[in-house]
């Protein structure tokens, strides 16, 4: 089993989506193990976005993650991390297949609903810079046997 960590950033929030998206990721199956909304600040942008640092666009995306709190979700299942980015679907939403998180609900690049760990490297170091051990939790589903 994989944990991956998943941002609903602030046009989710915005838009009264958080519920409509975490439906979708607990009708798929995976277990949500860890929750809370937090507002982020420059410091935790520059460091979970720090691969874009020199992008013309990092500006942007610094103010528009901090302008609205977020949800970080802690969520559990097999292959937890390759199937969340495959129901997020592309970063450009225009890109996005219908039926993915992104080619369903969101238009920007920038506010484009949801952010994904890609790698098991990755979903490791942004669990532990969005939860403290405690935050994430054991126990079982009914579902368990069957997932
Ligand atoms: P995310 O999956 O969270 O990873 C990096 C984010 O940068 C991405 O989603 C987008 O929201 C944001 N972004 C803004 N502009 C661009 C761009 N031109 N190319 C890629 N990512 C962008």
């Amino acid at each position: 089993m994989e944990t991956t960590l998943i941002l609903l950033k602030p046009d989710t929030i915005e838009r009264s989506l958080i519920g409509q998206v975490i439906a979708r990721l607990e009708a798929k199956g995976l277990k949500i193990t860890g929750l809370k909304m937090m507002q982020l600040d420059d410091a935790i942008i520059e460091e979970h976005y720090d691969f874009l640092m020199d992008k013309p666009f990092f500006p942007n995306i610094k103010k528009y993650m901090t302008r609205t709190p977020i949800v970080a979700i802690a969520a559990k299942g097999a292959n937890a991390i390759a199937t969340v980015r495959m129901l997020t679907g592309a970063t450009n939403p225009v890109e996005a297949l219908p039926g993915s998180i992104r080619g369903d609900l969101a238009l920007s690049i920038d506010a484009n609903i949801i952010h994904a760990s890609d790698t098991s490297e990755n979903a490791e170091i942004e669990l532990n810079r969005f939860f403290k051990g405690t935050d994430i939790f054991t126990y079982n589903k009914l579902t368990d046997e069957v997932l």
